[in-house]
């Protein structure tokens, strides 16, 4: 019994050298050990940092919303709501003229147009089209009051009264600020006007129009920038030698002030633009300029066009008495 013991003892004891010699065979020396650990944890400092980084992405993506964000810092003012006040009347060129504003309008995002009849009643054909372009809208009648001219003085001055009035429903949810621009349905605009200019309008924006003035443009005179002066034709010395074409004001210069389009306006001359602008409390240094940048080859974003009336053969020429008006074989003509 004793022997087996010893013998037993002496088994386990060889066990355990044996054990020993291959144990240091397998780990090998002890720089090999370290290493095998480093190898172990180095698993664990790798699954650690994907957590991390995993965790990381997801918070960053939840501090970004997934709907767009309007960043309202100064310059980057991106989102502003452009409204265009057109006042409109019936003649004969007037739905192709408004149909190729609409056409031109309807690439605008972010576009609240004010279409203001010189007339008690809208008329449903140009409703037609302002409903084609999918755009916010408002069309409304306000027909020139004794003592205004019948030049869409009295349409924008209702039309400004309504922004005042309706700025949160025209603006919307997702707009905390706007730009005015008048915009007459005769003219011929280039998307990049309502892009690239008044969009970014933060006071008062001034650009050339073509075909203005008796001349083939009118444009500001910028100077390191800012505006000294006005290369026009007609009248040149208004503080605001501007066609109605070449101008946009922000949203908060209009709810700033009550002015309006009055019956008269000596200052311009006759023209309206420049007691509008002043009225509106705006000084010259106001002016932003756009559009200029370039030596040469500058591009006009606005032609103050005319379409012609055209000649309408009468019937019987000979006859005194008054034409019947001609026949439109059922399509719809202002004639
Ligand atoms: C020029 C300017 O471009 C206008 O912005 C300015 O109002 C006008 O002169 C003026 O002196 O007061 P012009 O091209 O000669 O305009 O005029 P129109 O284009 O015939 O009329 C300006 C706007 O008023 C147009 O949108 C037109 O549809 C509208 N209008 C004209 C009326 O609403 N009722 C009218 O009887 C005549
Ligand atoms: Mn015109």
């Amino acid at each position: 019994m004793f022997g087996d013991k010893l013998e037993s003892q002496a088994l386990q004891k060889g066990c355990e050298e044996d054990i020993e010699k291959h144990c240091r065979r397998c780990i090998g020396k002890p720089t090999m050990r370290t290493m095998n650990k480093l190898r172990k944890y180095g698993i664990y400092v790798l699954f650690c940092m994907l957590l991390f980084a995993m965790v990381f992405q997801f918070s960053a993506d939840l501090r970004q919303p997934s709907y767009p964000v309007f960043k309202l810092s100064e310059g980057n003012m991106t989102n502003r709501m452009i409204i265009v006040v057109t006042p409109t009347y019936k003649r004969m060129t007037r739905i192709p003229d408004m149909l190729r504003m609409a056409n031109t309008l309807s690439h605008i995002k972010d576009l609240h147009w004010i279409i203001v009849e010189d007339g008690n009643k809208t008329v449903p054909a140009v409703r037609d089209i302002l409903e084609r372009t999918k755009l916010p809208y408002t069309y409304m009648g306000h027909k020139t009051i004794l003592g205004y001219p019948r030049r869409g003085w009295y349409q924008r001055t209702m039309a400004l009264k309504y922004i005042r009035s309706n700025t949160s429903q025209i603006l919307g949810k997702d707009h905390e600020e706007g730009v005015v621009y008048f915009g007459d349905d005769d003219n011929s605009y280039d998307t990049r006007l309502f892009t690239e200019y008044i969009r970014n309008v933060k006071t008062l924006g001034i650009w050339a129009v073509g075909l203005v003035g008796g001349t083939v443009v009118e444009a500001p005179k910028v100077v390191g920038g800012k505006v000294t002066a006005f290369n026009v034709k007609w009248n040149p010395k208004r503080r605001f030698a501007v066609d109605m074409a070449g101008f946009a004001v922000n949203l908060k210069v209009v709810l700033n002030s009550d002015a309006v389009f009055g019956t008269a306006c000596k200052r311009g001359g006759g023209a309206p633009e420049t007691c509008l602008l002043e009225d509106m409390g705006l000084e010259r240094e106001d002016i932003e300029p756009f559009g200029y940048e370039k030596d040469k080859d500058r591009e006009i974003l606005v032609w103050h066009t005319k379409t012609s009336t055209p000649n309408i053969v009468k019937s019987n020429k000979n006859s005194t008495k008054k034409a019947p008006p001609p026949d439109t074989f059922g399509y719809f003509v202002e004639a």
